[in-house]
């Protein structure tokens, strides 16, 4: 139907005759003169209809925004003093010859259009209209020219693509299933899985040697800006490859597609941080190395204190006294301050202590802070020493379980960076490695399984893992990019009884065993090579690389920050037929909330 693309006329056409198809993206009625702005996937081209074609040009006068048009005309220069410089049709003009309406449109709730301040609710429940916009429009391509470099990367590094069920058995990836009941199997269910973990394990065992897939994984879980329900992941996995082989070659792929998308050099070798060094100066597992703050313990200072605030989580060795300095903080406000002590209150802290350092070489009369009465002149002074503190800044305190203080401090790093403008502007990534093998409640004394239970301990024999699992690292990986985790993986069991020992150490019975996993149990039983792998998060990463807000920015049809589609108003009810064929009778209070 078409010659060219609206975006793609430029100079190089002039003189000739093109049929462009696209909306009416705004129409302009100049005494006599019609300009219309047709607008598809590749840009804008300003089409012109002068009354001497006189057809044409009555039908013009007809056409509103968004109607869907064909028109035929021949490429001109813009006239002097209306060049747009700012788009890449800018400098010519089509003269429109004949006019075909294609389609009529009614007026769309919203303008499409960048600029729009429209409510999400009401862009996702007219997803297509919203996704008409530049924007939206720019994001999928990109989206799609990122999946296809990553595919090729993979296709020439001989992993191949499989598919694994949608329909399956749990998947424990630490959130609740989705659950679709089975008709041909009354009472019993499926679940939706939550990483293809488990299939490509077993496609390691049947010899596949190298995997990949775009799968789509499901959790139940709690939404932020960079989670969704229905998401998807860059799932890898390899045999006979070592945890260092696996990041150096992802490593090449990240920076790549950063390369060729977005012509922007990575390291050439990714830093590598432990888990415990990174929770230690940041806070978080995930630490945004753009921001120059630093948490510093200060709890061996604090052990004799006579403030009990300090001196009970310095004397807890689950307790942690860290320091948080924020340079050039001395002037804020006591209403700031207040605003930033009700933050890290979000994150459980009771409290946000602090000292303003006024000026440092007057010792205790340079300061100012509630709590400078209880320290000591040796205590104060080791603190401002320890920190690195100067003149003008601000040192925060927080002090409880080292759980709350990692959570709240690492939080408030990151504010601050922000509001305060310590972050340095590019791209920082970090391997996180050396993760525990297991994270111990410590209300119930349970271990979890920090990655998931497939990943393998760092020992060498069930006896080593057993005599202390709440100190055993595992052989994991994170990929962290700017504060987000884009990607983690690790190297798994490979024999029975390892991966029997993990399970019982997760309290998780030999019956309950064999029932969940024991398909896996019984495969690792005919032979399993060394394997290991890593899934991206390909929304946070894509949502990264185009500098969306959202994972939702970047997907054609999210969910709503509540699990349901706007769009669609799934999920729905279903009738009783349907209920009945499945042997689904609904609790009682659910049909009296509907009616
Ligand atoms: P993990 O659970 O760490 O590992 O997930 C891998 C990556 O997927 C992304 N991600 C999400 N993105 C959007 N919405 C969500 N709800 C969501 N949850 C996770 C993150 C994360 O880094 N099977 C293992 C991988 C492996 O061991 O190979 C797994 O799923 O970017
Ligand atoms: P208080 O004696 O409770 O008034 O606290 C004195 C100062 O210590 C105040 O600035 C509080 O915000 C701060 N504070 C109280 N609890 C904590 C805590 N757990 N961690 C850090 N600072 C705290």
């Amino acid at each position: 139907m078409r010659t060219h693309y609206c975006g793609h006329v430029n100079e190089s056409h002039l003189d000739q005759d093109v049929d462009v198809c696209g909306w009416v993206h705004n129409r302009r009625d100049h005494g006599g003169v019609i300009f219309i702005d047709l607008r598809d996937r590749e840009g804008v081209v300003q089409v012109v209809f002068d009354p001497d074609a006189h057809e044409s040009f009555v039908m013009a006068e007809r056409v509103r925004g968004e109607y869907i048009l064909k028109i035929k005309g021949k490429v001109r220069h813009r006239p002097d003093g209306t060049v747009n410089e700012n788009i890449p049709t800018g400098k010519i003009e089509i003269l429109g010859k004949k006019l075909e309406i294609l389609s009529a449109a009614e007026t769309p709730p919203f303008v499409v259009d960048d600029a729009l301040d429209t409510h999400e609710d009401i862009r996702l429940r007219y997803r297509y209209i919203d996704l008409r916009r530049p924007q939206m429009l720019e994001r999928i391509q990109f989206r799609s020219r990122v999946t296809h470099y990553l595919r090729d990367f993979l296709n020439n590094h001989g992993f191949l693509d499989v598919e694994t069920p949608i329909l399956t058995k749990s998947t424990p990836e630490g959130a609740r299933d989705y659950l679709v009941p089975s008709r041909t199997h009354n009472g019993e269910f499926f679940a939706l899985p939550q990483s293809p973990q488990l299939f490509k394990q077993l496609l390691m065992m049947s010899g596949v040697d190298r995997y990949y897939q775009v799968a789509r994984c499901f959790r139940d879980e709690d939404l932020r800006a960079d989670r969704q329900p229905e998401f998807t992941q860059l799932d890898i996995e390899a045999s006979f490859m070592s945890d260092d082989q696996i990041m150096t070659l992802m490593e090449e792929m990240i920076r790549g597609v950063f390369a060729q998308e977005l012509k922007e050099a990575l390291p050439s070798e990714f830093p590598r941080m432990s888990y415990a060094e990174s929770v230690n100066r940041f806070g978080v597992d995930r630490p945004d190395l753009r921001i120059s703050l630093e948490l510093v313990d200060v709890g061996d200072l604090m052990a004799e204190v006579d403030f009990k605030v300090f001196a009970g989580p310095a004397n807890d060795p689950k307790g942690r006294v860290a320091a948080l300095r924020l340079p050039k903080g001395c002037d804020l406000s006591r209403k700031q301050i207040d605003a930033y002590t009700r933050y890290v209150s979000i994150y459980g802290a009771k409290g946000l202590a602090y000292i303003k350092v006024n000026q440092l070489a007057d010792g205790r009369a340079g300061l100012q802070s509630p709590i400078l009465k209880f320290l000591p002149d040796d205590v104060i002074e080791s603190i401002m020493e320890r920190v690195g503190a100067e003149d003008g800044d601000l040192v925060f305190f927080g002090a409880d379980k080292a759980k709350i203080v990692n959570e709240s401090l690492g939080a408030l790093r990151v504010k601050l960076g922000h509001e305060h403008d310590f972050i340095e502007h590019g791209w920082k990534p970090v391997w996180i490695v050396d993760f525990p093998m297991f994270d111990c409640d410590d209300n119930t004394g349970k271990l979890n399984a920090l990655h998931h239970p497939f990943t393998a301990p760092k020992a060498d024999s069930v006896e080593a893992l057993e005599s202390d699992p709440e100190n055993c690292l595992s052989i994991a990986y994170d990929l962290v990019l700017n504060g987000t985790e884009i990607g983690g993986g690790s190297i798994r069991i490979n024999s029975e009884d390892m991966q029997q020992s993990v399970l019982k150490l997760l309290g998780i019975s030999v019956e309950e065993a064999q029932d969940k996993f024991g398909f896996l149990l019984d495969a690792l039983k005919y032979g399993c090579p060394p394997h290991g792998g890593i899934a991206f998060g390909l929304d946070r990463l894509v949502m990264l690389m185009c500098g969306a807000a959202s994972i939702r920015d970047v997907i054609a049809f999210p969910k709503t920050q509540s699990a349901a589609c706007s769009l669609t108003s799934a999920p729905s009810k279903v009738n009783d037929m349907q209920l009945k064929d499945l042997g689904i009778r609904l609790r009682k209070k659910i049909l009296e909330q509907d009616n």
